[in-house]
């Protein structure tokens, strides 16, 4: 490994992640279309994201794409916390409408993520969850964040319209089968729910709702194996040809074919 990637990977971890990432990610230069914008609209939901600012970066784009093209459809994510990503996904919408088309749409437990399945989600995560291994519904305890700490940010502070704003609180095995059948076209799909079963549910039930043109974001593929796995196994179910499409060490996404 190289002195550089050593010295990288060592302030990507706790506790010096949160610094490196926002000094990195806002004071560094990385040649992105329309940088200053993304920088400014990071700053203004990194206390709500635990994603990174390439992550961040590329959603503005995708969502700039979308609305450069008119390619119909909410904005969603399964697996918001405090809503930071889905921040980021309102400002860029705001930056091409002042007065926003698409409806957002956020699916949480706002209880944490649920218990991972040993086999499917592999022993690293299974430590993670402090030994918890058995798929139960029943938080973890981690990554717990709340609606009014969504609504305040995308609401309040940025000023995305109540009317388009959706929230859909509880596990995405019980809320989706009901939900996803309520929902219109969806042009960008984010999955952030860091294990198998919350990933390969909301493939499951949304993925043929995304529009031809529409954009699906993996948060977790390089992050959490049973992440990967949902997603491994998924696209080798379609017929579609999927360039999984590199963000950073962990982010993939992928334009619908
Ligand atoms: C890593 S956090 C999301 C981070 C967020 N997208 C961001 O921008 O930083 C994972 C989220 O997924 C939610 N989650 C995971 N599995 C879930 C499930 N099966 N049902 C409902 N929520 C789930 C957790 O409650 C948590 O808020």
């Amino acid at each position: 490994m190289n002195p550089v990637t050593i010295v990288r990977r060592f302030l990507q971890r706790k506790p010096l992640k949160q610094i490196w990432r926002i000094a990195d990610g806002v004071l560094g230069g990385y040649g992105y279309d329309e940088e200053p914008e993304i920088k400014v609209a990071a700053l203004k939901v990194r206390k709500n994201t635990m994603t990174s600012f390439e992550r961040l970066a590329t959603l503005w784009q995708q969502v700039r794409y979308l609305d450069r093209y008119n390619i119909e459809g909410s904005l969603i994510e399964c697996g918001v916390w405090k809503g930071g990503s889905i921040g980021m996904m309102a400002q860029a919408h705001l930056h091409s409408h002042a007065k926003p088309l698409r409806e957002i749409h956020l699916f949480d437990s706002f209880e944490g993520v649920p218990e991972p399945i040993a086999e499917k989600d592999g022993e690293q995560t299974v430590e993670w969850a402090g030994g918890r291994d058995q798929g139960a519904l029943k938080s973890i305890g981690v990554c717990v964040g709340t609606r009014e700490e969504c609504r305040a940010l995308v609401e309040e502070q940025l000023g995305y319209p109540s009317r388009l704003t959706h929230y859909h609180e509880g596990w995405f095995q019980n809320t989706l089968p009901i939900e996803a059948s309520k929902l219109g076209p969806i042009a960008l799909l984010r999955l952030d729910g860091d294990l198998y079963e919350s990933t390969a549910v909301c493939l499951k039930h949304l993925y043929s709702k995304v529009v031809k043109g529409g954009v699906v974001v993996i948060d977790d593929y390089g992050h959490f194996e049973g992440c990967r796995k949902a997603v491994n196994e998924h696209i080798a179910s379609l017929s579609e040809r999927i360039l999984l499409c590199h963000i950073d060490y962990s982010g993939r996404y992928w334009v619908r074919t």
